[in-house]
């Protein structure tokens, strides 16, 4: 069934709060890790104090570690998805990837195959930042923790590691912020309430969307009369 005769139901709560906690520490982490690398941004230890920033950014990184643990049991089903999705990659995604840059500039690309519930896209970036993620908590706990544990010769590599990462992961999230915010703003809405518009879901995830008819979960009338509206 829609919701309010025109939004098909995406996202769980759960879910939205996993992905908007996930995102707030990750770029707290950044921005309390900055003065390290750029002087200009030295006027945060001024303003803060270094011991401050160094404390706020391992407050973050027990919550950015907590919370896909917690994440687990609620949002449970956005998780599985997520993990189910990054390993279906198949011939549609590369005809995906083909055709979307020139998305990039808000050309709609033609022909474009039916897409389901995450795009090629999409899927790069989940694998991307599971990934990241993995890296950036073992090179963290190995720096906060490490000392007379692990080996110095590999701690000393732990650093550059971890701020590759950082700087790579970040780079991607700005992609992705780019894409949802400025390119589909529709699918803004799905990180809102979890809902997105029937007519942006069936652009963009037709097999998707074809896929819930056919199990019965939307009415193929009322989805007519919502694309029509
Ligand atoms: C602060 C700005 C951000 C905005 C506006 C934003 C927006 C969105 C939206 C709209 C979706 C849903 C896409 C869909 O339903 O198909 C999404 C999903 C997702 N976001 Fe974000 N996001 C932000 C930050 C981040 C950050 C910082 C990360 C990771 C470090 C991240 C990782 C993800 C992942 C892994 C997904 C699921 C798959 C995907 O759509 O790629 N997001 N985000």
């Amino acid at each position: 069934m829609l919701v309010n005769k025109n939004y098909v139901k995406r996202h769980t709560k759960g879910f939205v709060y996993l992905h908007w906690i996930n995102a707030i520490c990750f770029f707290m982490l950044f921005l309390t890790a900055l003065p390290l690398y750029a002087d200009t941004f030295r006027f945060l230890y001024d303003m803060f104090g270094p011991a401050t920033l160094q404390n706020a950014h391992r407050f973050f990184a027990v919550i950015f570690v907590l919370n896909p643990i917690v994440g687990l049991i609620t949002a449970r089903e956005g998780i599985g998805r997520m993990f189910s999705e990054v390993f279906k990659f198949n011939g549609k995604d590369i005809t995906f990837l083909v055709k979307f840059p020139v998305e990039l500039i808000g050309v709609h690309p033609k022909d474009m195959p039916k897409q389901g519930f995450y795009n090629g896209g999409e899927r790069m970036n989940i694998a991307f930042q599971i990934a990241a993620w993995a890296v950036l908590v073992i090179s963290g706990a190995v720096l906060w923790f490490g000392e007379g544990v692990v080996d110095s010769s590999i701690r000393a590599w732990m650093i550059p590691l971890h701020s590759f990462c950082a700087a790579i992961a970040f780079a991607g999230a700005i992609g992705h912020i780019y894409l949802a915010t400025v390119v589909n703003p529709d699918s803004f809405h799905g990180m809102q309430d979890g809902t997105v518009k029937a007519e942006y879901a069936n652009a963009h995830h037709g097999e998707w969307i074809d896929d819930m008819v056919r199990e019965g979960k939307i009415d193929q009338k009322e989805l007519n009369e919502a694309l029509k509206s």
